[in-house]
């Protein structure tokens, strides 16, 4: 039987097979650690992180490549933004579409530090509302970090009008486009990010343990670096260098990770984001067609196929989320992630978080429209059985 992976919003796979070449030859040629030593390996490490640094700052359109941090997952540039940035006193905003990785650091700041958080609910359909956002500001809203996309529902936010709003109150704006990048046109300058968090193994298409983050510019003087340690630069002080992107970059980097992430990068570039985004909206097309279709089962978020990247939760009436990924994958090969996703405010948005969450299908970019019927037909064949 074959496999299909729809999991792509956890982490994409496949990864296009000159990702895979990259990581063999960084093993097997290169090796070295950046910036620990003056001979080639390690200079040529150096230039590889260099070079993944200026093809994502070409992706998101971000003028400046040493503003790109790399980092070693999504989280791990949220919490930095979100640590490094908020005092005492300061109020922050987010959404019930947010995903731990955002509620958790506010949750883990209100704990011990004397800030006060929104948390602003959305219509059922996950889009927030802009003036909701505008209503919850206050003189000492420090900064507004909300997803560009939902993991849940697929949804796409109006997260340039929400900074724009921010930028006329002089707040900060952190993007969490973990479900967007690579497969949605982002641009940081025209659509005004302060601070835009990603990962490198999802869209972008790298391997796992890649991500980064990008800091507008001037913003450096702002941020306190959340983590400090050896950076190979400026040794003789021991305090964090000021100078980007050592400021929050301690310790080795993930070259190999980031060798492999600059070719699934490249490789998203030749291909166009506006060609992948038009794969990704056909194949929402596809299935929103064939969900509709398909008896006892519940799918939710915008119908809008504008609005909306390839994920997708669903509910089938007698069947436990997890009861039917196990079916899904038992008699179809179809892999799929039921459960919360990390994000428990937005299954409360969809009614869905005191019954074991949704059954979540995500595409990626090999995904085919084949794909999306042999997984409609497979939905359709298990809610035409009666329930074992
Ligand atoms: C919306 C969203 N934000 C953040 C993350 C965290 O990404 P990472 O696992 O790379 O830290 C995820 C991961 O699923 C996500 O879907």
């Amino acid at each position: 039987m074959k496999r299909l992976y729809l999991d792509n919003a956890a982490t994409s796979f496949p990864k296009p097979a000159c990702v895979h070449q990259a990581l063999i030859d960084y093993a097997t040629k290169v090796g070295a650690s950046a910036g620990r030593g003056a001979y080639d390996e390690a200079k040529e490490s150096g230039r590889i992180i260099h070079h993944c640094r200026e093809l994502i700052a070409k992706l998101i359109n971000a003028p400046d490549p040493d503003h790109i941090v790399m980092t070693f997952n999504c989280s791990d540039g949220l919490n930095m933004v979100i640590h490094g940035l908020v005092n005492p006193g300061d109020h922050v905003i987010t959404t019930w579409m947010d995903h731990n990785s955002i509620l958790r650091p506010f949750n883990e700041l209100i704990s011990y530090l004397e800030i006060e958080a929104d948390f602003i609910s959305t219509q059922e359909n996950g889009i927030v509302n802009v003036d909701d956002i505008r209503k919850a500001i206050k003189p000492n809203t420090k900064l507004i970090a909300v997803l560009h996309s939902s993991n849940v529902t697929g949804t796409v936010e109006p997260t340039a009008q929400i900074a724009r709003l921010a930028r006329e109150h002089g707040i900060y704006t952190l993007i969490d486009a973990a479900q967007s990048l690579g497969h949605w046109p982002i641009d940081v300058l025209a659509e005004g990010y302060d601070f835009l968090a990603a990962p490198g193994h999802k869209g972008l298409l790298g391997p796992l343990g890649t991500g980064f983050l990008y800091i507008r510019q001037g913003l450096e003087k702002v941020l306190r670096p959340f983590k400090q340690g050896g950076t190979g630069s400026r040794s003789e002080i021991m305090t964090q260098p000021e100078i980007m992107p050592d400021k929050y970059e301690p310790g080795s980097h993930n070259a190999i990770g980031v060798a492999g992430l600059a070719k699934g990068v490249s490789y998203i570039l030749d291909e166009t984001v506006e060609k992948i985004r038009r794969h990704d909206r056909a194949l929402c097309e596809r299935f929103m067609a064939g969900l509709d279709a398909v008896p006892k089962l519940t799918w939710f978020g915008p119908r809008d196929v504008e609005n909306h990247v390839g994920v997708f939760s669903v509910r089938m009436e007698g069947y436990e989320p997890l009861e039917l990924s196990q079916l899904l994958e038992r008699d179809f090969g179809i892999l799929t992630r039921s459960g919360l996703h990390c994000a428990p405010l937005a299954h409360k948005t969809i009614g869905t978080l005191d019954s074991g969450g949704t059954t979540r299908f995500s595409f990626g970019p090999f995904v085919t429209l084949d794909d999306i019927d042999y997984t409609v037909d497979a939905l359709k064949t298990i809610a035409s059985k009666p329930r074992r």
